[in-house]
């Protein structure tokens, strides 16, 4: 395995892959690597030639009072796991390679962003957005991988690719949990032994809430309702939101008449962790 810090040595291997018509992968990370990151790579190992994984914390994607500073961050280890996993090629850019400092064209979205982590994190799609886009271009993959923990995120990622036709297929990958439920997340890294168990409120209230859409329930409010109702009973937990939209389209619905995307963003302590399920109808 490889590791580019430069755009211009991610381009010179792909174009050489290329010149060999092999077909290329591109798995966009933040790095400090779990089992979720893992079975995208090993997803796109599966299906692609070639799998370039990107590990940026991108500073972009954060609010002015969000946790970039302190992300964690650990190369090595996410070398020796991407490797193990089955990339060819890891990319770990400085933000001064991926953005000068005079950099003013960005990737926005009008539709929707403005439901779930849009409306708590008002300038974090178009930061994803334009560091996803970037990375696409950059390493001119095929396919790119992406999990449904972020489920927004994929919704959002697959209209931005379709609207500014760039010429790769987006792949969403299912949820990878802990054996006890808790979705993977580096910022899991964050709880304490306490928070950790509060943190099982998430997965619970998913698996309450998809039993009772999957038990003839139609009246979102009520699922909803239900939902907020585990969490609250956690006195660690405080709800950001527990949102209804339809799939994928990211929009208000009160109804489940076709696919709809439940999610959830809640802080256990200081530390804000989605979870969410989709029912496909
Ligand atoms: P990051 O949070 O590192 O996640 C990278 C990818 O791994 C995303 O597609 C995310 O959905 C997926 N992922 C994370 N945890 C997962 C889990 N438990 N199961 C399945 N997939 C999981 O998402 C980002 O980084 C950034 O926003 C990025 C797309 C890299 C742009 O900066």
């Amino acid at each position: 395995m490889q590791i580019a810090t430069t755009v211009s040595e991610v381009r010179q291997h792909v174009r050489a892959w290329k010149r060999e018509g092999l077909i290329v992968g591109l798995v966009p990370t933040m790095g400090f690597l779990h089992e979720g990151h893992a079975s995208l790579i090993e997803r796109a190992a599966a299906e692609c030639d070639r799998v370039v994984v990107s590990v940026f914390v991108n500073p972009t994607q954060f609010g002015p009072n969000e946790d970039f500073e302190s992300y964690p961050r650990d190369f090595r280890a996410d070398c020796a796991l991407a490797e193990s996993r089955g990339a060819t090629l890891v990319f770990h850019p400085e933000p001064s390679e991926m953005y000068a400092s005079d950099a003013c064209t960005f990737v926005d979205m009008d539709g929707l962003t403005g439901q779930l982590c849009g409306k708590s994190r008002p300038t974090h799609f178009r930061g994803v957005c334009t560091v996803v886009c970037k990375l696409m271009n950059i390493a001119g993959a095929d396919r790119a991988y992406f999990g449904q923990k972020d489920a927004q995120q994929l919704a959002v990622v697959r209209r931005m690719v379709r609207d500014l036709n760039i010429d790769v297929e987006v792949v969403g990958c299912p949820i990878v949990r802990e054996d006890d439920g808790l979705a993977k997340s580096s910022r899991n890294t964050y709880l304490s032994p306490e928070e950790r168990t509060a943190a099982l409120v998430l997965s619970r209230a998913v698996r309450e809430g998809r039993a009772l859409i999957e038990g003839g329930e139609r009246d979102g409010e009520r699922v909803l309702a239900a939902m907020r109702r585990t969490i609250e009973a956690e006195p660690l937990a405080r709800i950001d939101y527990v949102d209804m939209v339809t799939w994928d389209s990211i929009e208000p619905v009160r109804r489940v008449d076709g696919p709809v995307l439940v999610a959830l963003a809640v802080y256990v302590g200081t530390t804000r962790l989605i979870d969410n399920f989709i029912w496909e109808g």
